[in-house]
């Protein structure tokens, strides 16, 4: 019996796939490598062995897909497969409808007519909106700023009627926090295209001597040095609870949602100054006009995921920054220096 891992070449879906493979599992990857490269699966072959076969191709393509179910035993799915850009999602919003949304409803009709019932979905914090309080429960109110998050609720809600309408579905949402750092090996981690949009990539070119400086959108907020407070997750720690989420769906039916974070909260200026002292590299910053839709301070009650998954993140934030940078010094230009 395999999983298949959509948009397994991606920054958390290759995470993912190395520690399935070192648990045993048979897993197959359908990636369209839009914001991928195909070096990662050298590098995962290189991390671990384990029978690991990669699909070329794009969700949407419900012949591909069912293709995929008809030559692999697939016993169920992790979905990373998705577009994942804010502010690109305000520019072009039918793009991102169309991707995330045709490519899930694909999906579930073709495990559906597998009799595929067991998956677990990527959604994200930012299903929270402007949280009213923190830390978030999985309780707390639910709303979307921009595209993205529109369509990370839409799907939620999808697979919530799903598990309504047949009790046979299985079905975890996973909601990060903010996801970085990388393998320990330092071979596989996250490539951006271009100019990184999140903090923790952005200060990693900085730090390398990539860009110049870091902008620090705001330090006004109503926060311990009034810049933006996030809960960063390592991405190995994020991984891990995936296997658990697969585990839980063995014991459970239905659909429910957990938290995934460190329930801790650090400020953009403890990132910056933690990676300077880290990387022992200088780390130039200016404050810069708060960045539209940002919001002030985000971070995960994580009492359900640890009781219900059994999981909880151990990296602390000097991990995360030490292995974000180990990958960054290794691969200044991401898996492009490898051709
Ligand atoms: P990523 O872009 O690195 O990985 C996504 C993968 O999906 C890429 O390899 C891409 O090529 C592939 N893909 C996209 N559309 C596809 C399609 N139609 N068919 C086949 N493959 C397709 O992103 P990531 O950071 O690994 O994120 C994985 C998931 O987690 C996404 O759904 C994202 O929205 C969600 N998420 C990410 C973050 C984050 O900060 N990285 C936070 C919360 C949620
Ligand atoms: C973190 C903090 C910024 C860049 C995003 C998505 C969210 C989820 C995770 C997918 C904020 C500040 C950033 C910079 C800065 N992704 N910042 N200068 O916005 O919390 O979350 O990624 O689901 O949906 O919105 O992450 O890393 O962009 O920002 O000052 O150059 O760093 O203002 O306070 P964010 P981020």
């Amino acid at each position: 019996m395999s999983i298949l891992v959509t948009g397994g070449a991606g920054y958390i879906g290759s995470h993912t796939v190395v520690q399935l493979l070192e648990a045993g599992e048979l897993v197959v990857v359908v990636d369209n490598l839009s914001n991928s490269h195909q070096e990662v699966f050298n590098r995962i072959r290189t991390i671990t062995s384990g029978e690991l076969v990669f699909v070329e191709g794009d969700l949407r393509d419900a012949q591909l897909l069912d293709n995929i179910f008809k030559s692999y035993d697939i016993d169920s799915v992790i979905h990373f497969a998705g577009y994942k850009a804010v502010g690109e999602s305000v520019s072009k919003p039918l793009m991102y409808y169309q991707n995330n949304i045709l490519s899930t409803l694909t999906l579930l009709e073709v495990m559906q007519k597998h009799d595929c019932n067991k998956l677990v979905f990527s959604s994200s914090a930012t299903v929270y909106g402007d949280p009213e309080t923190v830390p978030i429960t999985e309780q707390s109110p639910l709303s979307a700023t921009n595209p993205y998050g529109q369509t990370k609720l839409m799907i939620e809600n999808i697979l919530k009627d799903m598990a309504s309408a047949d009790a046979n579905w299985r079905i975890a949402v996973l909601r990060y926090f903010n996801p970085v750092g990388a393998h320990s090996s330092g071979l596989i981690g996250e490539d951006p295209n271009g100019i990184p949009n999140n903090l923790m990539p952005f200060v990693a070119k900085v730090a390398v001597g990539q860009l110049p400086q870091v902008n620090v959108f705001g330090d006004d907020y109503d926060t311990p040095d009034g810049t933006g407070v996030r809960d960063y997750i390592h991405v190995v720690d994020l991984a891990a609870g995936h296997l658990a989420a697969l585990n839980k769906l063995k014991q459970q039916s239905g659909w429910q949602a957990y938290n995934l974070g460190t329930g801790k909260g650090y400020s953009v200026l403890d990132v910056i100054n933690s990676f300077a002292d880290i990387s022992e590299r200088e780390i130039p910053y200016q404050i810069a006009p708060r960045r539209a839709g940002d919001i002030a301070t985000c971070y995960a009650s994580v009492d359900y995921s640890k009781q219900a998954l059994n999981w909880q993140a151990k990296a602390d934030i000097k991990q995360i920054i030490k292995d974000h940078w180990n990958w960054q010094q290794q691969n200044p230009n991401g898996y492009k220096d490898a051709n």
